[in-house]
């Protein structure tokens, strides 16, 4: 099995609990995984302790360090009280209004009043938001569509951009087709 150390850049075929057993602790800065879905795929004889893994993964992350765990939602679960990395200028999108300039109201205040209202030039691009679109068509390599639930390529590649650190390390503990380590060798 695995080297006791910690070894870069390198894919482990066996047990994920097992294999992150053997990982230091606080070594790694973020994980972006997709665990198998419950009895809805066959993913030749795996069976998956999620406390254990999750336990695991706990133990492994660096504080501030993140986990994104996809379950179609995909919740963010930090260890620690703040993030030690946050960029989400990579993934913003362009703005519907461009370049114009607009006047609405301000925000509403504690007071129930709301301020005077402004004026201001729309950005390139914007935030966003919480729901984000992919489409597994721009996934070009044929070799994917052999595994039966992988991520689309986009997602482990914006993830890392948001939460890693440039240099830092990621580990996906259920790599399937190896998404998330396409995505890190690429940035
Ligand atoms: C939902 S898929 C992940 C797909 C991946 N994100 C991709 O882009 O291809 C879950 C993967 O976890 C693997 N798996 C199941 N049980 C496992 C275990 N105990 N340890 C490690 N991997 C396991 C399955 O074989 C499957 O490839």
């Amino acid at each position: 099995m695995l080297n006791p150390t910690l070894a870069l850049d390198t894919v482990v075929c066996g047990d994920c609990v097992e294999g992150m057993s053997l990982l230091p602790s606080e070594s790694i800065d973020l994980v972006v995984t997709s665990p198998p879905y419950d009895g809805l795929r066959d993913y030749h004889g795996f069976e998956v302790d999620l406390h254990a893994t999750g336990k695991e993964i706990y133990r492994l992350l660096k504080t501030g360090g993140v986990a994104v765990v996809d379950h179609e939602y995909m919740p963010i679960f930090l260890k620690g009280r703040k993030p030690q990395y946050f960029n989400k200028e990579p993934l913003n999108v362009p703005s519907k209004h461009a370049g114009k300039v607009m006047t609405g109201f301000a925000n509403r205040r504690t007071n129930g009043k709301t301020g005077p209202s402004i004026t201001k030039a729309i950005n390139a691009t914007k935030c966003r938001g919480t729901i984000w679109d992919y489409l597994m068509a721009g996934d070009k390599n044929p070799l994917k569509r052999q595994h039966p639930a992988p991520f689309p390529d986009q997602i482990p590649y914006d993830f890392i951009q948001c939460f890693c650190p440039p240099g830092g390390i990621v580990l996906d503990p259920f790599m399937g087709s190896g998404s998330t380590a396409a995505a890190a060798k690429l940035l």
